[in-house]
C-alpha cells in the first residue's frame, strides 16, 4: 500500500512546475548538492566525467540526456538534436557508446512520424558509429506505440537498438516478451515505474516481483543480451542461480542499475565476475526522473531533505 501510495504522490509532484523550478534553483548547484547523488550533472562533459568515474570501476554505461513529455515540435527538435551532439561528444570522448532514450522526449505526443524521423536522425548518426540505443518504456499509455515503432525499425533493419518491458503490466508476461524474443531483439526487464491502474498491471509488490522473477528466467535462456535491470538482491540471487544452473556464461547476459544507487551491489556483482551496466542520465530536465527515484524508496527523501537544509544553510 505504501509503494502505491508513494508513487501516486511523488508522480503528482513530478508535475509540479513550481516545485521543478525551486528543485532547479538548488538540486544541482554545486558537485554536493542533494540530485548529484542519482544525475550527474546538467553538460554532456559533466556526464562524460561521471561516466569515466564508473568504467573506471569495472562497470559499463549506457547515458541517458533526460527529458520527456515534449509538448511541441521545436522541443523534440531540440532534444533531438541534444542527442546528436550528445553522440559526438561521446565519440571524441572515448567512453563505451552506448544511450538510452524516450520516444515522448522526441515529440511522440506531439506528432508520432516527427518522433520516428527524430529517432530515425538520432539512429543514422549513432548506428555508423557503432552505438547501441536502448528505447525506454514509459506509462502503459505508451506501450503499444512504443513497441510498434520499435519493431517497424527493426525490421527496417536498425538492429543496434533495443527495448524495455515492465514486468509490472500484465501485457508483458502474457504477449510482450515472446514476441520481443521471437523478433530476436535485445530487452531490458525492469519492474515499472510508473503508477498504473489494476485494469493493466499488477498493484502488489510481490506479484510485481513474482512476475519479474518468472520472466527474468525465461529472458536469461530465451533472450538474447538481457538486461536483468533491477536493484533488488533477491532478484539478482535468483537471476545467479537460474543462469548456473541453466549453463548461461556470465557474458551472455548483465544486470543493469541506475546511478548513485546500490552501488555496493554493482561493485560485488563486478567482483564477482558479472557484467554491471550503469545507467547515467544527465540533463537540464532531471526533474521528473529525480522524482521516480524518490517515490521507490522514501527513505531516499530525507537524504533530500538533508541536502537541502545543509543548502539553505
Ligand atoms: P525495488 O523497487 O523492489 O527495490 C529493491 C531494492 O533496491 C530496495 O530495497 C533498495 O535497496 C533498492 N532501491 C531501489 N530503488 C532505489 C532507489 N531509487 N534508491 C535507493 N535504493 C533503491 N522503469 C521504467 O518504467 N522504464 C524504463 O525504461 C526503466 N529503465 C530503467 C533502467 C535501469 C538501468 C534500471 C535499473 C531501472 C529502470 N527503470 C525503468 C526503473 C524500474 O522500473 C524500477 O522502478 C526501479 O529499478 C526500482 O525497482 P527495483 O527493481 O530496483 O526494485
Amino acid at each position: 500500500m505504501l509503494d502505491a501510495a508513494s508513487k501516486t504522490f511523488f508522480h503528482l509532484i513530478a508535475k509540479s512546475k513550481t516545485l521543478k523550478k525551486m528543485a532547479s534553483r538548488y538540486g544541482m548547484r554545486r558537485p554536493t548538492s542533494f540530485a548529484r547523488r542519482f544525475i550527474a550533472g546538467e553538460t554532456v562533459a559533466e556526464a562524460i566525467e561521471a561516466a569515466r568515474t564508473v568504467a573506471g570501476r569495472g562497470l559499463n554505461i549506457t547515458l541517458d540526456l533526460l527529458g520527456e513529455s515534449v509538448t511541441n515540435l521545436d522541443e523534440a527538435d531540440t532534444a533531438t538534436r541534444g542527442y546528436l551532439a550528445v553522440i559526438d561528444a561521446i565519440v571524441q570522448s572515448g567512453i563505451e557508446r552506448n544511450l538510452s532514450l524516450k520516444l515522448t522526449q522526441l515529440g511522440l505526443d506531439v506528432d508520432k512520424a516527427s518522433a520516428i524521423d527524430n529517432l530515425r536522425k538520432i539512429l543514422e548518426r549513432a548506428g555508423p558509429a557503432g552505438f547501441f540505443v536502448r528505447i525506454d518504456m514509459e506509462g502503459s499509455a505508451y506501450t503499444d506505440v512504443t513497441l510498434e515503432i520499435f519493431e517497424t525499425l527493426w525490421r527496417h533493419g536498425y538492429h543496434e537498438i533495443g527495448i524495455v518491458l515492465q514486468s509490472a503490466l500484465y501485457r508483458t508476461e502474457q504477449r510482450d516478451l515472446a514476441h520481443v524474443n521471437a523478433l530476436g531483439a535485445r530487452v531490458r526487464l525492469v519492474k515499472g515505474a510508473y503508477k498504473e491502474p489494476k485494469q493493466v498491471a499488477h498493484q502488489k509488490k510481490a506479484d510485481v516481483d513474482a512476475a519479474y522473477a518468472r520472466m527474468m528466467k525465461t529472458l536469461i535462456t530465451d533472450g538474447h543480451h538481457a538486461a536483468i535491470a533491477t536493484h533488488d538482491p533477491e532478484m539478482i540471487e535468483i537471476a545467479r542461480q537460474w543462469a548456473t544452473e541453466r549453463g548461461v556464461a556470465p557474458d551472455r547476459f548483465e544486470f543493469q542499475m541506475l546511478y548513485g544507487v546500490r552501488r555496493d551491489l554493482q561493485a560485488m556483482l563486478v567482483k564477482a565476475g558479472y557484467r554491471v551496466r550503469v545507467y547515467i542520465p544527465f540533463g537540464r530536465e532531471w526533474f521528473p526522473y529525480f522524482m521516480r527515484r524518490l517515490g521507490e524508496r522514501p527513505a531516499n527523501v530525507m537524504f533530500v531533505i538533508r541536502g537541502i537544509v545543509g543548502e539553505s544553510g
